[in-house]
């Protein structure tokens, strides 16, 4: 049986890819900071699928998980998904938050990337996924600090990828996944936030179709996954043109209100999702 650990599992899109591994025939082992959350999860899920306590902050923690996984059997997945996200202009976050969103964006995927190639490297194979954001393609206004861990996990991510090749490994996949704004417990308080509008700017995607998505993308890796695909284009066209970036913020800002509010009443109104 393959087996595969899930990184912030006890809530929004983890628990949805742990559902989504656990439906593929994977042995999960559902991990979270909350380690009550983890245990519900698992426990929902049921068959093989285990919860555990982790903070991906705590490196010597993940190469536990990973290295008793890998004595024991093989370490086939490892999805990189925890992570957190304050909303605000950068000169007015506080630093702990910004902090905090570094330590656990971007060391935590760190920690279990590298905790994760251990058994991975020893066997020759294995497949890396990191949940990273469409906020790691292009600089997001009002989600910046969040969006600058997103890069630094996004740029982690493939130049980890690109080492591998060179260093001759050829077995081990890694892949950034690059969702859309996602109705997962990371937005429900952001409705009203107009400093959270770019996540509602596209289309609102639901935890259950990235999962699905991160599910076919085990079958055929890749090294980026963007979702919706036609999102990737259309904003890396801000970051290779930030002049014409800035003459469209007004309006871009505008739109992402607008959906925004419309998001907020269809919800509200139990229409959506
Ligand atoms: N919701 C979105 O709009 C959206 C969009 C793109 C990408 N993402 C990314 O998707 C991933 C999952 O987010 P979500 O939307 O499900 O949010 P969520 O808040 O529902 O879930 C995040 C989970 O991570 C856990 N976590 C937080 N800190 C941790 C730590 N130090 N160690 C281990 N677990 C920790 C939390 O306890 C929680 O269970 C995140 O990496 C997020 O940045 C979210």
């Amino acid at each position: 049986m393959r087996t595969a650990v899930v990184t912030g599992g006890g809530s929004g899109l983890g628990r949805a890819i742990a559902a989504e591994l656990v439906e593929r025939g994977y042995r999960v082992h559902v991990t979270d900071v909350d380690a009550g959350a983890a245990d519900r999860v698992a426990a929902e899920l049921g068959g093989e699928a285990r919860g555990s306590a982790l903070d991906v902050r705590d490196e010597a923690a993940c190469r536990g998980l990973a290295e008793s996984i890998g004595r024991t059997g093989s370490l086939d997945l490892w999805v990189n998904n925890a992570g957190v996200f304050f909303s605000g202009v950068p000169w007015e976050q506080s630093a702990e938050r910004r902090q905090t969103m570094l330590d656990v964006n971007v060391t935590g995927l760190m920690n279990g990337t590298i905790a994760a190639l251990g058994p991975m490297r020893a066997a020759g194979r294995g497949h890396v996924v990191n949940v990273v954001s469409l906020a790691g393609l292009v600089a997001a206004p009002g989600e910046v600090a969040y969006s600058a861990s997103k890069h630094a996990a996004i740029a982690f991510t493939l130049g980890t990828l690109f080492d591998l090749r060179r260093t001759g490994c050829k077995g081990i996949e890694l892949s950034a996944v690059c969702p859309d704004g996602i109705w997962t417990p990371m937005l429900e308080n952001k409705l009203e936030d107009p400093d959270a509008a770019p996540s509602f700017s596209g289309r609102l995607l639901t935890a259950e179709e990235v999962a699905r998505e991160v599910g076919k993308l085990t079958e055929r890796p890749r090294p980026i996954l963007v979702v919706p695909r036609w999102r990737g284009p259309q904003l890396r066209l801000f970051d290779l043109f930030p002049r014409l970036g800035l003459r469209l913020l007004p309006l871009v800002m505008w739109d992402a209100r607008r959906k925004q509010r419309r998001y907020k009443k269809l919800i509200e109104g139990g229409k959506w999702p």
